[in-house]
């Protein structure tokens, strides 16, 4: 069934566990990771990004297609709007059904992103919806990587109270589309951080972690791991691989397929870690 975010992040949180929240880009990735976590026995977060929507041209295509497929589902399944810097797109993903948004004003300054993220929290709020900040821009989003960047702690307790969020991603370590998986994650500082922010703490840019450092990073007190560019590695490969092997095939079927299912087995074995199992 469909639930909201708030409800796994907050179980996630009270069992200090992770809980796992994959990017879509298309449907063969909806329906993987919903049959990941329907084989994990695990709820997850199907999320969409605002780049997924450019390229779909529009929200609610694909935002309708992972909202029916949560409340088809096995398993519990929330939808997201990720990494959303358009006012307008939250507004509209919150109008579709949308239980949680992330909106990522973390490129302005400290006070110009407190105004943006207070003022879009109290219209998602008023909806009964979900919101996730960013603070301490965690870098790669742009093809620039940036693993040096940090978020203050003391800033970040300021930050929830000032804005009234119900969840933050900090920049610790990690940077979005890295290919390898060997980012080096500043533990101490998300002890620090789990210590000093009232609410659940994010980390971005996970695919670049190896599996111990995401279950290192859950133990330390970070919840909720977004992952994209694993799957996308996994879905190609899988992809590609099969259409190599059968190039005479026209049906998209056999390949989409073949990537399909093995996102559907990496998010299994990728929930198995965040779940400290
Ligand atoms: O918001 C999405 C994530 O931060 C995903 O980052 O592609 O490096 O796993 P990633
Ligand atoms: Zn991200």
């Amino acid at each position: 069934p469909l639930v909201s975010t708030g409800e796994i992040v907050g179980a996630a949180a009270a069992a200090r566990r992770g809980c796992g929240a994959f990017n879509a880009i298309q449907l063969e990735h909806i329906t993987a990771i919903v049959d990941g976590a329907a084989a994990a026995r695990a709820p997850v977060i199907v999320q969409l990004s605002q780049n997924a929507v450019r390229y779909h041209g529009a929200l609610a295509p694909i935002g309708g297609a992972a909202l029916a497929a949560a409340r088809e589902a096995g398993p519990d399944v929330a939808v997201h709007l990720d990494h959303a810097e358009s006012a307008d797109l939250v507004r509209e993903a919150v109008g579709l059904g949308f239980g949680s948004v992330m909106f990522d004003a973390s490129k302005l300054d400290y006070a110009d992103n407190v105004r943006a993220t207070r003022e879009i929290t109290a219209f998602c709020h008023d909806h009964g919806v979900w919101v996730e900040a960013e603070l301490g821009e965690v870098g790669g989003k742009d093809g620039v990587h940036a693993p040096g960047a940090r978020t203050d702690p003391d800033e970040a307790a300021e930050f929830a109270a000032a804005t009234g969020v119900d969840a933050l991603a900090v920049a610790v370590g990690s940077s979005h589309a890295m290919l390898t998986r060997d980012a080096t994650l500043d533990f101490e500082l998300i002890g620090r951080l789990r210590d000093r922010v009232p609410v659940p703490l994010v980390l971005h840019g996970s695919s670049g972690v190896p599996d111990e450092g995401l279950a290192e990073a859950v133990k330390a007190g970070m919840t909720k791991i977004n992952i994209a560019t694993q799957l996308n590695k996994v879905f190609t490969a899988a992809a590609s691989g099969d259409w190599r092997a059968h190039p005479d095939r026209v049906d998209p079927r056999k390949y989409l397929g073949a990537g399909r299912d093995a996102v559907a087995v990496e998010v299994r074995r990728l929930l198995g870690v965040l779940m400290l199992v």
